[in-house]
């Protein structure tokens, strides 16, 4: 069984974890740079299955962090103009960009159905959780 498949269970473990255990984790998936082209790849994910699986750089709030490298904590995603909806039922959502050895390599992307429920924390815990599964691609 070749190892790239392997990563994908296990990222796919882990987002079925994250939005089984927090309450306001609705949809959890994990976006990777797609090869050599200007856009993210869905690889895993865990909640209702999107359309969105391919997204340019640039494009949305995944699109932005490809570009800026930057935590995006958005408590309404109404108030957005650079934007794609995956359901209508999501209020927010959080994107922390995923680093190996200094390069951002994708990026985990979570919605809630809940408003402005992400605080610092979930910052710091998704940048551990993005490190432990960085050190998989090492
Ligand atoms: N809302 C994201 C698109 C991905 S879906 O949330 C699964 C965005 O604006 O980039």
């Amino acid at each position: 069984k070749n190892k790239l498949l392997e990563i994908e269970e296990r990222l796919t473990m882990v987002c079925e974890l994250l939005q089984n255990e927090v309450t306001y984790y609705d949809w959890v998936g994990f976006y990777f740079k797609n090869g050599d082209k200007p856009e993210l790849k869905l690889k895993a994910f865990a909640g209702e299955p999107t359309d969105h699986t391919i997204i340019p750089f640039g494009k949305g709030i995944c699109g932005q962090v490809a570009v800026s490298n930057a935590n995006f904590v958005v408590p309404d995603v109404k108030a957005q103009n650079n934007y794609i909806a995956c359901s209508i039922y999501v209020k927010a959502e959080i994107v922390i960009p995923l680093f190996v050895n200094g390069e951002n390599i994708g990026q985990i992307d979570i919605d809630s159905h809940t408003p402005n429920p992400f605080t610092k924390e979930d910052e710091r815990f998704l940048e551990f959780v993005n490190n432990e599964v960085g050190k998989l691609f090492e």
